[in-house]
C-alpha cells in the first residue's frame, strides 16, 4: 500500500494541529464528494430563525465553528436552537425586536458575518444593551463599516479605536430608515443595514459599488419581508416594519468549500471529480467564470433550485490552465476564493494579475500577504501589490514548512498547493480549517485512499 497523502499531528500542549501532505505517486482526484453547507446561508438561517415568529427548520447546516458562534450568541438572547447537526436543526424564534438583553458578552469567535449581521439586528432593539466581541483576529477587523450606516439610522454604538474595533457596546434604539451608499461591496455591511431596517418605518436602501452576495435578500423575502433589488444600481431595499415567519431552509453545499476541490482537480493530472449539491447563486460563481476562462474543464450538471437558491453538481477534470486577469466587479463574486485561485494561477501558463482585492487585507488574516509569503516558501513566484497579486505560473512547487496564520481559507489553499508540489508540505495551525470545513482533511484522505 502507498504512503498516506495526508497525516495529522496534534500538539499535546495546545489546540494546534499540523498537516503533513505528500502526494507521492498518488494519481489524480477521482470520485464523488459532497461539501459542507454554505457558511453564509447557515448564519442567515440561524439568525432569521431566531428573530422570526414560530419555528424554523434547517437542513444541511454547516457544522463549522462560525455557525456555532452564531447559534451561541442567539441562544444567549433567548432563541431556542436545538443541538446543531446536518440533518435537522429547529429554531424557535422570538419574533422581531424581541431578543432579550443577554447577561453576558456575545462572543462571535472568528466570525465577521456573525458580528456584523448581529450588530444590525441588535441596534434595532430599544432599551437593551448588548456587548459584542470576538477572537484576536476579529477584534482587529474593521467594524466602522457597519457602525457608520447604523449610526446614520440612529444607533448608539461605542467601541475601541474611535468606535471601530470590538469589543463594542450597542444600546438599541427605534431606528430611522436610510439610504446608505456603501463605499465597499460587502454583503456583511449590506445585510447589517437591511436587518436594522426591518424595524425602521419606511424604506431602508443600500447601494454598493458592485453587487455582493444576495443571500440575505433572498432569505428575508422567503421569511416574509418586503425586499426589492435593483441589479442595475446594485441596490437592495427593505420596507419596515416587517414581520418574519419561521420557514424551512435547505442549505446547499458551499461553493467556497467546493473551490478547493475545483482547483485541486483542475491542476492535479488525471483527475475526474464530481462535487454534488453545490450552491451556484450567481453572486457567488465568480470562481467558475474565472476557472473556465483559464481553460478548466468544468461542467454543471443537474441544475435545480432548493429553498430559493440555485444548486448544481459540478464535474471537474484536469486540464492545462492559462493565466488571466481578475479585477473589477467580479471580485465580490469570488472574494473568498482568491487564495485558492492563486494556487490555480501557479499551475497556469503566464502571469495572472489580481487587482481591486484590497478587501483581502481585512479578512480573517491579511490574505494577500499570507498566501503570497507562504506560496513563495514553496518556490512560487508571487508578488504582492497594494490591492492584489501578480503570479507567474508554469513553475514547479516544492514541499515546505508553511503556516495558516490561523485563517481557514489559507490552511486549505496551502493543502491544495501541497497536492501540486513535490515532497512533503507541513502546514502549521491547520486546525483553522474547522471554521468553515471541519471534515476537509477526511475528504482529502478519502480522495486518495
Ligand atoms: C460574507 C460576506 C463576505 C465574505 C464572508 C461571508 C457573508 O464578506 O468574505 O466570508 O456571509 O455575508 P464581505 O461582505 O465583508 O466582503
Amino acid at each position: 500500500m502507498s504512503a498516506p497523502v495526508l497525516t495529522l499531528q496534534s500538539s499535546p500542549d495546545s489546540d494546534e494541529t499540523t498537516w503533513h501532505i505528500n502526494p507521492g505517486q498518488a494519481s489524480g482526484l477521482r470520485g464523488t464528494i459532497q461539501v459542507p453547507g454554505d457558511k453564509s446561508i447557515s448564519h442567515r438561517a440561524l439568525m432569521l430563525g431566531a428573530i422570526a415568529q414560530g419555528e424554523t427548520q434547517i437542513r444541511g447546516l454547516l457544522l463549522g465553528e462560525d455557525p456555532r458562534s452564531t447559534a451561541a450568541c442567539f441562544r444567549a438572547m433567548g432563541a431556542e436552537i436545538s443541538e446543531l447537526n446536518t440533518t435537522l436543526v429547529t429554531v424557535r424564534g422570538l419574533g422581531l425586536g424581541k431578543l432579550q438583553e443577554p447577561n453576558q458578552v456575545l462572543d462571535a469567535g472568528n466570525s465577521g458575518t456573525t458580528l456584523r449581521l448581529m450588530m444590525g439586528i441588535l441596534a434595532s432593539h430599544p432599551d437593551r444593551l448588548f456587548t459584542v466581541t470576538g477572537d484576536a483576529s476579529l477584534r482587529s477587523r474593521p467594524m466602522g463599516r457597519v457602525v457608520t450606516p447604523l449610526r446614520q439610522m440612529g444607533a448608539q454604538i461605542w467601541g475601541r479605536k474611535g468606535d471601530t474595533l470590538a469589543p463594542l457596546a450597542i444600546r438599541g434604539q427605534q431606528l430611522q430608515p436610510t439610504h446608505y451608499h456603501s463605499p465597499i461591496a460587502s454583503a456583511q455591511v449590506k445585510s447589517a443595514v437591511l436587518l436594522a431596517g426591518l424595524l425602521a418605518e419606511g424604506q431602508t436602501t443600500v447601494t454598493e459599488p458592485a453587487l455582493s452576495r444576495d443571500h440575505s435578500e433572498r432569505m428575508l423575502r422567503a421569511f416574509g419581508a418586503k425586499v426589492t433589488v435593483d441589479p442595475e444600481t446594485c441596490s437592495a431595499t427593505v420596507t419596515g416594519p416587517a414581520s418574519l415567519f419561521g420557514q424551512s431552509v435547505v442549505v446547499p453545499g458551499d461553493i467556497s468549500s467546493a473551490a478547493f476541490w475545483l482547483v485541486a482537480a483542475a491542476i492535479v493530472p488525471n483527475s475526474d471529480l464530481l462535487i454534488e449539491n453545490v450552491g451556484v447563486n450567481p453572486t457567488r460563481t465568480g470562481i467558475l467564470d474565472i476557472l473556465l476562462e483559464m481553460g478548466a474543464d468544468i461542467t454543471l450538471e443537474n441544475a435545480r433550485e432548493a429553498a430559493g437558491e440555485p444548486v448544481a453538481d459540478l464535474r471537474v477534470r484536469s486540464s492545462k490552465l492559462k493565466a488571466c486577469t481578475i479585477e473589477g466587479s467580479i471580485i465580490p463574486r469570488l472574494i473568498d476564493e482568491i487564495p485558492v485561485l492563486a494556487v490555480a494561477a501557479i499551475a497556469a501558463q503566464g502571469t495572472t494579475l489580481i487587482r481591486d482585492a484590497q478587501e483581502l487585507r481585512v479578512k480573517e488574516s491579511d490574505r494577500l500577504a499570507a498566501i503570497a509569503s507562504q506560496l513563495n516558501r514553496m518556490g512560487a513566484r508571487v508578488t504582492e501589490t497594494a490591492d492584489g497579486l501578480e503570479i507567474t505560473g508554469g513553475g514547479a512547487l516544492q514541499g515546505a514548512e508553511v503556516d495558516s496564520f490561523t485563517d481557514h481559507r489559507i490552511a486549505m489553499s496551502l493543502a491544495i498547493a501541497a497536492l501540486y508540489a513535490s515532497g512533503t508540505t507541513t502546514i502549521h495551525r491547520a486546525e483553522a480549517a474547522a471554521i468553515s470545513y471541519p471534515v476537509f482533511a477526511d475528504t482529502l484522505r478519502s480522495l486518495f485512499s
